[in-house]
């Protein structure tokens, strides 16, 4: 029964299944509520940013939307029981995340409040604040990194090159691996009447020569001859191989 897990920590939080959580002024956040994510339905191409309050969310959140990857991704702060395709981990300075939590929790209304340092430190110690313990936060999506397939990323490297972080997530993105699973990239919203191909096979197989697998010495040599014959006065000097 959900509220046999459910304990008020003070008067303005709660734990609930491992979980701290404020109670928000209109009490939306119900244990039936939290209950109900259970059943959320993922799909495979879902992105998922996670991390410990005050780590950088709404920064990461503005970097993903402002490179326009619309309603794909969804801020997490809650173990909800799924099994997303791809889960971007921010990390911060635990001890940058306690100064800065101690500060937004003075200007909201539904947190405990104090200009006291070491009351802090005790919230971080007990895991007395949203987002529960740090430590066990951190250990556990460290821990499951290669389960989920987690791209680990800290607030101090994107505070140093904002921008290799961006290149790291679209690169991340734009794997086959990641793209194979996206119905989009795989134009499955195609009508019958365009295409008979099973659903999901237009992303194949993504590697380099695979022609060496298919085509006979003859054909590639036939092909050779027609490509120095159209191509002569192109100054192309490709490398088609890549071993
Ligand atoms: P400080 O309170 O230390 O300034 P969250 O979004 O998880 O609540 O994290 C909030 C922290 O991220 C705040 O830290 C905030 O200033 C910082 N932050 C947000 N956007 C940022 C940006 N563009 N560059 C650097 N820090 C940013």
């Amino acid at each position: 029964m959900a509220q046999q897990e459910y304990k008020m920590l003070g008067d303005k939080m709660f734990t609930y299944k491992g979980t701290v959580l404020t109670l928000e002024n209109n009490h939306e956040l119900t244990p039936e509520y939290i209950d109900s994510l259970e059943d959320f339905e993922t799909k495979d191409d879902d992105v998922f940013v996670v991390t410990f309050p005050k780590s950088g969310t709404v920064w990461i959140m503005t970097l993903i939307y402002a490179e326009d990857f619309p309603d794909k991704y969804r801020a997490m702060e809650k173990n909800y029981n799924t099994r997303p395709s791809s889960v971007i981990y921010v990390m911060r300075n635990p001890k940058d995340v306690l100064v800065s939590y101690l500060h937004f929790s003075n200007n909201m209304k539904n947190l405990d409040s104090s200009e006291s340092f070491d009351w802090m430190l005790e919230n971080v110690f007990t895991g007395c604040m949203i987002g529960g313990c740090w430590f066990d936060h951190v250990k556990g999506w460290i821990t499951d990194k290669d389960k989920y397939n987690i791209l680990i990323l800290t607030y101090e490297e994107m505070i140093k090159d904002l921008r290799s972080i961006v290149v790291k997530i679209l690169v991340e993105t734009a794997t086959f691996k990641h793209m194979k699973k996206d119905p989009l990239a795989n134009y499955e919203s195609l009508p019958q009447n365009v295409t008979d191909r099973p659903k999901g096979l237009f992303l194949r197989k993504g590697t380099v020569g695979d022609w060496k697998k298919s085509l006979t010495v003859a054909q590639s040599e036939c092909f050779d001859r027609i490509y120095q014959e159209r191509l002569k006065d192109v100054p192309l000097n490709m490398i088609w191989d890549i071993s």
